[in-house]
């Protein structure tokens, strides 16, 4: 009874906000509303009215792209506004993403004949895996206003192999790697995770979340992480998968969790609420995340399962489905160019 009254209310009240006004007049209420709603629901709080018409405007541009995206029935995937819908694509960039390839890294890492490399023989890979259902996979993290993508991608990749190898799965330390390694990679301002596998390979571990937590930004290295008495995971080695390969991505993520470099620029890709995201994106890599999983939907498309670092409120509970066995061999979005797994 009571929900009876409720719903006949709520659609008395919504039939009064939204009856009157004109079409053009009808999208300006409704955006304000939105963005009302979105600022609640994100915590969003500005200093002033100025603040807050210009962020209204980025908000209603990617609020109109969000739409607009929807609507197209050709799609398989769907985008909503999330706790990034007021920044403009530069301000993301710069926030929440945070790969910096080393200059001849791309070319040089696997290129010409030498495909070599630990899983190359691996011949059964089934048709989907998922390593969060063998507990291989830590609850998804946020990185925050933090370009360091490149830790939470390295790190998720040695939480898993920690757990294969070891049996035990931890959740460990992005901010010792923030702080710590420092040999290319450059806190906030971005880096790479195979110089965060040779850190934890010449510190002789990393230690665990709890021990030392994440504060969204670099401070100094903490002497007592120094010491392989507090090391919680070690691993002996990392690998280069071949690039622009997916077959041997496959090989490799049948294994274990792997480390991948992408192109997460563009409206899309930084709103993706859920499906099999195939584009818009390009590949030039400027994000990191870890491929955890891979299947095939209903309808027969491939995909692979990454795991984000940007909170569980972006894409699958922060997760994205990505279209897999592309035409071109760099993969969606460049995932196959740049790829590395830690050793046990
Ligand atoms: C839907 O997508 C397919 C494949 O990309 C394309 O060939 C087709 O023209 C599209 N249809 C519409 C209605 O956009
Ligand atoms: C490798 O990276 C360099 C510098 O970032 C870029 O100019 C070049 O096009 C890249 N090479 C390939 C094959 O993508
Ligand atoms: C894969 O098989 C080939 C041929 O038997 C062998 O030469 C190579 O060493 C194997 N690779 C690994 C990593 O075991």
């Amino acid at each position: 009874m009571a929900s009876i009254v409720f719903l006949i209310l709520a659609i008395v009240l919504s039939s009064r906000t939204s009856g009157t006004t004109s079409r053009g007049g009808l999208f300006e209420a409704s955006a304000t509303d939105k963005h009302e709603q979105w600022m609640s629901r994100f915590n969003r709080v500005y200093y002033d009215s100025s603040e807050k018409t210009s962020r209204f405007k980025i908000f209603k541009k990617n609020l109109e792209f969000v739409e607009s995206f929807n609507m197209n029935a050709n799609i398989t995937y769907k985008l909503d506004v999330n706790q990034f819908s007021d920044l403009t694509d530069e301000e993301f960039r710069a926030r929440y993403m945070g790969l910096v390839v080393p200059e001849g890294m791309n070319e040089t890492s696997t290129s010409g004949s030498d495909k070599s490399f630990r899983h190359e023989n691996v011949s059964e890979t089934g048709e989907d895996l998922d390593w969060r259902r063998e507990g291989a996979v830590t609850s998804v993290k946020d990185q925050g206003q933090c370009g360091c993508c490149w830790a939470f991608s390295a790190v998720a990749a040695v939480e898993g192999i920690t757990k294969i190898a070891k049996g035990e799965l931890l959740s460990l330390s992005e901010q010792q790697l923030l702080d710590c390694s420092r040999d290319f990679n450059n806190g906030c301002a971005g880096g790479i995770m195979s110089k965060a596998f040779e850190y934890i390979i010449v510190n002789q571990g990393i230690t665990t979340e709890d021990n030392y937590p994440y504060q969204e930004t670099q401070q100094t290295c903490s002497s007592t992480t120094q010491t392989s008495d507090s090391a919680a995971a070690t691993i002996s080695g990392y690998e280069t998968v071949p690039n622009d390969d997916e077959e041997a991505l496959l090989k490799a993520v049948s294994q274990q969790p792997v480390s991948v470099a992408i192109d997460a620029s563009g409206l899309a890709f930084k709103q993706y609420s859920g499906g099999i995201y195939n584009g818009d994106c390009g590949t030039h890599l400027n994000h990191a995340v870890t491929i955890v999983g891979y299947g095939m939907s209903e309808k027969g498309t491939k995909y692979w399962l990454l795991k984000n670092s940007w909170g569980q409120t972006w894409g699958e509970n922060g997760y994205m489905r990505i279209k897999r066995d592309v035409d071109t061999p760099q993969g969606m979005c460049g995932l196959a160019r740049l790829a590395f797994y830690p050793l046990a």
